[in-house]
């Protein structure tokens, strides 16, 4: 799928039912352009996965509730997507741990394997340093704000608790490799 279908599709599933995720879509796919410079031939595998990663919460899509496996389901059966990209939405985000809390994990893994560690970073940089509106963000806020806006107790907040660690620093090595690149062209 090019990316100009991939923003299509999503803006199509998310722009009205759902206007802040469909603005945080836009801002996660921006991130996701401006790691060109370290994704090399999967640059643009990884602008798909960025614009379409939440589809999965769009109202036409949503079956399961869990939203990482819904929209790889779709991409997969409706759309006849690459397989790597359904891999890389079905597992955004340490998606396996949420599916753990909500007894989906052997749903999620034996429908969908992990791509590349790289990519599989890479998404999350873009997801996790990008808020619900669309705006940058850090990584330790991007969290934070998810904490605060679920509360206690619920499934998202216990799986993010579990994940921090493996998404902060995933983050950060993605933060370092484009620091490191944007250096060496200089
Ligand atoms: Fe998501």
């Amino acid at each position: 799928m090019d990316v100009s279908k991939a923003r299509e599709l999503a803006r199509r599933l998310l722009e009205e039912p759902l206007p802040r995720r469909w603005a945080h879509s836009q801002g996660v796919a921006a991130r996701a352009e401006s790691l060109a410079p370290i994704l090399g031939d999967d640059a643009g595998l990884v602008q798909c996965a960025a614009w379409l990663h939440d589809i999965g919460y769009a109202p036409q899509i949503a079956d399961t509730g869990f939203h990482p496996l819904d929209g790889a389901r779709y991409l997969r059966d409706t759309i006849h997507a690459d397989r790597r990209l359904c891999d890389l939405v079905a597992h955004h985000s340490c998606a396996l741990i949420e599916a753990e809390e909500r007894s989906l994990q052997r749903e999620l893994a034996s429908e969908f394997a992990v791509e590349d560690e790289a990519l599989v970073q890479a998404l999350i940089y873009c997801d996790m340093t990008t808020t619900p509106h669309g705006e940058q963000t850090t990584t330790e806020e991007r969290i934070k704000e998810i904490l605060s806006r679920y509360g206690p107790d619920h499934v998202v907040t216990r799986s993010i608790t579990r994940a921090a660690p493996t998404l902060t620093s995933a983050s950060h090595a993605v933060a370092a490799r484009l620091a490191h690149a944007r250096a060496a062209k200089r």
